[in-house]
């Protein structure tokens, strides 16, 4: 069993917080190990409480599709979520939830060593963009130590409010480029700690 299988089968015994005793099943997320990419949602709804997989509802096609605009496959990238078991009624997650939850996702994210992490939505960007706004915020990217962080809105916005569909897509579409400078950090060592690349 890799570590990170045996993370997520610790994250599925998991009852730090009142939500276990609402869910069906417990989604610690899915993907490579070892992805360079990687997703942050807010919280399973209800398909994903069903499968114990992310995104796998309306959201999940959608970010399929976004996934493919830039030339990846799902099962290329990694998807997690802030909360790793569905709130009920899809509310939003409380800050006891966050607070109890929030530990799964650093030693995820200790063991995947992502390049870049894109935050989708507001719970995941105020984890890596504090005191932003995620209208101001979305389309950025900012590196921290070897990382860079780029935020998007939920895709779930968009199956809200059309008209976020496509600045949704033109945000997606700035990927590649990150991805590009994420791999030239690793070669390139003596650059500056902090870049605001957008
Ligand atoms: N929305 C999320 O934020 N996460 C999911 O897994 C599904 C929908």
């Amino acid at each position: 069993m890799s570590p990170l299988t045996e993370l997520h089968a610790e994250i599925e015994r998991c009852k730090n917080c009142d939500l276990a005793r609402h869910r069906t099943r417990v989604v610690p997320g899915e993907g490579p190990d070892d992805a360079n990419l990687l997703f942050i949602g807010e919280a399973p709804g209800y398909h994903e409480d069903q499968t114990g997989r992310p995104f796998v509802g309306q959201a999940g096609q959608y970010l399929d599709q976004l996934i493919d605009m830039i030339g990846y496959k799902r099962n290329q990238v990694f998807i997690a979520n802030v909360i790793k078991c569905r709130p009920p009624e899809n509310r939003d997650p409380l800050p006891g939830e966050l607070m109890a939850c929030g530990k799964w996702l650093e030693r995820q994210l200790e063991l995947i060593k992502p390049r870049v992490i894109v935050t989708l939505g507001r719970y995941s960007m105020a984890k890596y963009f504090p005191g932003e706004s995620i209208s101001k915020v979305h389309g950025r990217a900012r590196r921290s130590g070897n990382v860079i962080y780029f935020a998007m809105y939920h895709p779930a916005a968009a199956l809200h409010q059309g008209n976020l569909r496509r600045v949704i897509e033109a945000d997606i579409l700035k990927l590649p480029a990150v991805l590009a400078e994420a791999g030239k950090m690793e070669e390139e060592k003596d650059r500056p700690a902090q870049l605001n690349l957008f």
